[in-house]
Order: C-alpha cells, then sequence, then structure tokens
C-alpha cells in the first residue's frame, strides 16, 4: 500500500454510533413487551434503564470527543415522540432537541436515526408495516423528526438495517412484531421503502437539502460447500435479496427479491429512484450458507475459517469481507458512509487489532475509487444488545452496568490517534 493510501484525508468523519433503545433507559416500547413475554435469549434480562444515556447525555459527549470524535449517530425513539397514536409528546421532543443542541455544542455533527428497531406499543396493533397505513403514520412521525434538525446540519438515516428488522421481526419471528409470513414479509418490505421515500420528502421540505439513507446490515456471504451449487445459488439470491434488495430500490425505483419457496417480490415504485444521497453500511462479519431440504431451506453460520477466534457474541472475525462489501456498493454511485462497524470484546485487548484490520479495508476501498466519507464505529458504550441482552461489550467505553461508570478500553487510545492524525498506524 502506498503511504498516502495509509491516510484519511482531512474532510473524512469519524464518529462513534449509539441507539436509542440500548443507551437511553426508561423507554415503554414494543421491545419492552418482548422483554416482559421472556423472549430474549436470556429471558429475565431487561433494559431498564440501559446505560442512562438520557441523563447522562453530556458525559458522553465528552466521551466521544475524548476520542477524537466528530460525529455522533444517535437515534430518536419514536415510542418516546409519539406514545399514542397521533399524540406527539412535546417534553420528549423538546428533551431531543435540547440534547441535540449541546451535542452541536460540543463539536459534534448529529447523525439522527429515525427508526432503528423500534415502535410505539401500538404500532403493530393498529397501523403494521405490512399494512399500507403504516406509511403515513411514518410519515407524520417524520415530519416531527424533522422540524428538530432545524439548523444542526444533520445526516438522516430514515431506517436501520430494515432486512434484519424483516428478518427477524417478519420471516422467523424472532423479534418484534414476532410474524412468520413471507409474504407478509415482503408487503412489509414494499412499506418500508414507501416510509423512506415519503421520510425523506418530509426531511427535504422542512430543512432543504439535507443528506438522507438508510443503514443497511451487509454481510459477507460465502457457501458452506464451496462445491455445492445449492449453497452457490443461495449466496447469490440470499446476499442479493439481504444485502442489495433495499439499497437497489433507492437507486432504481425496483424492488426485487427472488427467494423461491421463501419470499419473492417485484414491484416497481417509480418514486423510490434516486432517493438515498448516500449509502449507510453497516457491516461486521461473514456468514456461511448452506441449503437444507426442508423450510427455510437456508442454514446461516459463523464459522472460523482463519484460526482468529470467533468474536464473543459468536461471529467471524473477517475484515477481507468489508473491502468486499465496500466494492459491491460502488454500484450505486453515492458517497458511502459506514454507519457501523464494531467488535463485541469483553476483554477489550482485541478491539484496537480489529480496528485497524477494518480501517486498512476502508482505506483500501478509498484506494480502488469507493467513495467512503465516514466511520463511525458500533458502540461509544456497552449497552444493551437485543436479543442477547447484557453480555455483548461493544463499547469503546466499558460501562459497569452497576454503577454506570464508563471507563476507556484500550480501543479509545488506537481510536483517537487514527481519528486525530488522520494515519494509520498499526495497534502497540
Ligand atoms: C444494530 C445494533 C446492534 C449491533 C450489534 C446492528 O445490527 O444496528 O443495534 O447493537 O448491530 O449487534
Amino acid at each position: 500500500m502506498r503511504t498516502s493510501e495509509r491516510t484519511f484525508p482531512a474532510d473524512f468523519t469519524f464518529g462513534v454510533a449509539t441507539s436509542a433503545y440500548q443507551v437511553e433507559g426508561g423507554i415503554e416500547n414494543d421491545w419492552a413487551e418482548w422483554e416482559r413475554a421472556g423472549r430474549l435469549k436470556e429471558p429475565h434480562a431487561r433494559c431498564g434503564r440501559a446505560v442512562d444515556h438520557w441523563s447522562r447525555y453530556e458525559e458522553d459527549y465528552r466521551l466521544a470527543t475524548a476520542v477524537g470524535a466528530t460525529a455522533f449517530r444517535i437515534s430518536l425513539e419514536w415510542a418516546r415522540i409519539e406514545p399514542e397514536r397521533g399524540r406527539f409528546d412535546e417534553a420528549a421532543l423538546e428533551g431531543y432537541r435540547e440534547r441535540l443542541l449541546k451535542m452541536k455544542d460540543h463539536g459534534l455533527t448529529p447523525v439522527v436515526t429515525l427508526h432503528h428497531f423500534t415502535h410505539p406499543t401500538w404500532f403493530h396493533r393498529e397501523t403494521p408495516w405490512h399494512q399500507p397505513e403504516s406509511v403515513e403514520v411514518f410519515r407524520r412521525y417524520s415530519r416531527r423528526c424533522a422540524a428538530l434538525l432545524e439548523g444542526l446540519d444533520a445526516r438522516v438515516i430514515t431506517f436501520n438495517e430494515p432486512m434484519v428488522l424483516l428478518l427477524g421481526g417478519y420471516l422467523q419471528g424472532a423479534i418484534p412484531p414476532g410474524i412468520a409470513d413471507g409474504a407478509l414479509t415482503m408487503k412489509a418490505l414494499e412499506n418500508l421503502v414507501r416510509a423512506h421515500v415519503v421520510a425523506r420528502r418530509e426531511v427535504g421540505e422542512t430543512l432543504g437539502r439535507v443528506e438522507t439513507g438508510i443503514s443497511q446490515n451487509m454481510l459477507a456471504f460465502a457457501p458452506d460447500r464451496w462445491w455445492n451449487p445449492l449453497d452457490r445459488a443461495l449466496v447469490r439470491l440470499g446476499g442479493q435479496a439481504y444485502n442489495h434488495a433495499f439499497h437497489e430500490a433507492l437507486s432504481t425505483g425496483k424492488l426485487r427479491v427472488n427467494m423461491p419457496g421463501v419470499a419473492t417480490a417485484r414491484v416497481d415504485i417509480p418514486e423510490a429512484r434516486d432517493s438515498a444521497e448516500f449509502v449507510g453500511v453497516n457491516y461486521y462479519s461473514r456468514a456461511h450458507l448452506r441449503f437444507v431440504p426442508r423450510p427455510p431451506f437456508i442454514e446461516f453460520k459463523y464459522r472460523d475459517t482463519q484460526g482468529r477466534g470467533l468474536t464473543d457474541i459468536g461471529w467471524e472475525d473477517w475484515p477481507e469481507g468489508f473491502l468486499q462489501t465496500l466494492r459491491d456498493v460502488k454500484r450505486y454511485g453515492k458517497p458511502v458512509w459506514i454507519t457501523e462497524n464494531g467488535i463485541d470484546d469483553r476483554s477489550g485487548t482485541r478491539r484496537p487489532q480489529y480496528l485497524h484490520t477494518h480501517l486498512t479495508q476502508v482505506l483500501a476501498a478509498r484506494a480502488e475509487g469507493v467513495d467512503v466519507q465516514g466511520y463511525l464505529y458500533w458502540s461509544l458504550l456497552d449497552n444493551f444488545e437485543w436479543l442477547e441482552g447484557w453480555g455483548p461489550r461493544f463499547g469503546l467505553y466499558h460501562v459497569d452496568f452497576d454503577t454506570l461508570e464508563r471507563r476507556p478500553t484500550p480501543a479509545c487510545d488506537y481510536f483517537r490517534q487514527v481519528a486525530t492524525g488522520r494515519k494509520l498506524v498499526a495497534p502497540l
């Protein structure tokens, strides 16, 4: 690699990412109901006060700037903002406005996600994603969110990982709303695309031109048996559906999913054409796919192919797939933002190396002409990890879940060094 390729330009953004439910605390939404129903892996885990970011936000902004971050990704909690259908909570809106202004004062540019997996408790009962009314309720909610962002120069992410929401919530029934139905999944997918389009329009009408996109969980896929044509077909069709169908719909206006026996969609949504200013990529790992001769026909596994050891959560550490993923999104011809990348590392000792190997791939992608403009580490803090509860630790800062004290992990120094020095150095 040439020296210039070891350097990030001055306008490249380093930042950190969080989501409301995982950090704020005190939120009553569909996920809290799911917990009470005992549907988590650890059925007694509760998010509860989370890591109390709702009160400790200033401290957390300081922690972010201390590692050289200049952008801070949050999400707005729909359940706080619209606790009952059509009733917007002015105090919650003001609360968010106050926090966003403070964030700005700390020199952090807000990256604001409107929807990060969770919903108000009424949503699935009254206007679930597979019904067309969902689009209109999301439009109204987005209008309120847009008004919060006046004058902040924020970047907007309408949906975080819509395919994860659909796969987990509509196809496998493992997360709210707990539906397992291929046809409804495709209806919901179509409505999520439409909801993105109307939300982006609301943001634009309120604020003028704002960079708006989605964050997509993108996995590197590989056949479990390299020689098996069915495993290879799964990689092709599954990879296309999971990684690209949504991005592609926002680029071409054509929504296409072709997973015979699982789910298929072929819908033209002309208004979705060219409806994102950037491509948001959340990259964590590689998955091996294996065809099994019974529904849902896919077995999905993480394998330790390189002897690096799986991460604590059981994922393969596969930086090579990051480059492959970034090459793959070049086709959209838009700037790329890494809206999440990180490792669950309880000891804190693997994270600097993880950062190094993954940022190396970002530089390699840039050298190949992929216009990667920003990197947001997941996450600033250890937090509540969805179905896994309090086990995993992704934070640059370790959080003591009893006292809520935040302590730097070794990766803080490394992140700061790269973010402020703009040069990729090997961790000590
Ligand atoms: C999600 C985060 C989550 C992270 C680690 C992403 O899929 O957006 O909310 O905590 O991955 O699992």
